[in-house]
């Protein structure tokens, strides 16, 4: 199947006045080939009609350090359209995949349905659209995105509905979106693939800045039960540590931004260590 091209379907004009350059800040303004910063000229072109607004990288593109240990090859991962089929069969054919996906739909629907229905809500990372589905029918609009342009292709040549959905490409590091722009974000299953605090807490800080009244993002709950047993058996099979944070952390993380962290169920108490964290704006 050949993916869509959405050069001349693609609507923008609902983000009007929402969107900002990842780079400077500054406003955006659409050319017909690509949107181009009011302040730094920067020029994000598009390709197949999707907005490419990420800019790659880590800390060296916020703080100017580059620390030692990065996501940046994880970024790259599923640029390819072979890549993120792959991880997407994956997830469509594996048991435990599956089961996993089942409970996470049953999470997001409690946690979306307790906030008032979204004008614009941002799915990032969208990856190959997952969870998009699930989450269209809570808001008027949609936008998908993912730092990875094969996700973004595998996720539009799997989009069967009618509903509204924007896509581009974009940095959970750098959203180009202004300060409270967005109605709600949802993030799932990208913190745990950060490995250090400086990136997952960037994350964070990130998602709370551009949502309007709410976040949801899972992270690895460096409590859980999964966890504790990675712990126990380094010293014999040697495993890398879990990327995780403390439920205790995101709370901090949500009040500092403005906001309160009213729910973080676990995926699994035994199976799993992810937890949905529901933060809502005050
Ligand atoms: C494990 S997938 C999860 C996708 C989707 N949320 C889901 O649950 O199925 C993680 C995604 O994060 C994307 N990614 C990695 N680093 C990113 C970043 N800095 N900003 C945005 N997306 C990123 C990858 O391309 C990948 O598609
Ligand atoms: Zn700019």
């Amino acid at each position: 199947m050949t993916p869509p091209d959405l050069s001349t379907v693609q609507d923008l004009s609902s983000l009007d006045g929402r969107l900002r350059c990842p780079n400077c800040t500054g406003d955006l303004d659409s050319t017909g080939e690509g949107l181009r910063c009011d302040g730094c000229e920067a020029f994000y072109p598009f390709r197949r009609g999707i907005p490419l607004l990420a800019i790659h990288g880590t800390t060296e593109t916020w703080t100017g350090d580059m620390l030692p240990e990065t996501s940046a090859a994880y970024q790259e991962e599923y640029e390819e359209l072979s890549e993120a089929r792959r991880y997407n069969e994956e997830y469509r054919d594996q048991v435990t995949k599956r089961w996993s996906t089942r409970r996470e739909f049953q999470l997001l629907d409690g946690l979306l349905s307790s906030q008032p229905r979204s004008e614009l809500l941002l799915d990032l990372p969208c990856g190959g659209g997952r969870l998009s589905d699930r989450l269209a029918p809570f808001t008027e609009r949609l936008v998908e995105a993912d730092i990875a342009f094969g996700q973004l292709r595998y996720a539009l040549e799997h989009h069967e509905g009618t509903d509204a959905r924007i896509w581009m490409s974009a940095s959970a590091f750098h959203i180009p979106f202004h300060d409270a722009s967005v109605d709600g974000v949802v993030c799932c299953r990208l913190s745990h693939h950060l490995p250090t605090p400086e990136e997952r807490e960037r994350l964070v800080r990130e998602l709370l800045r551009v949502a309007e009244r709410f976040v949801i993002m899972t992270f690895f709950d460096y409590h859980s039960v999964k966890n504790y047993i990675r712990r126990a058996r380094r010293p014999f099979n040697g495993k890398p540590p879990k990327m995780t944070m403390t439920v205790e952390r995101v709370r901090e993380l949500a009040e500092e931004g403005g906001a309160r962290l009213v729910a973080a169920p676990p995926l699994s108490r035994l199976f799993s260590g992810h937890r949905y964290a529901l933060l809502e704006k005050r």
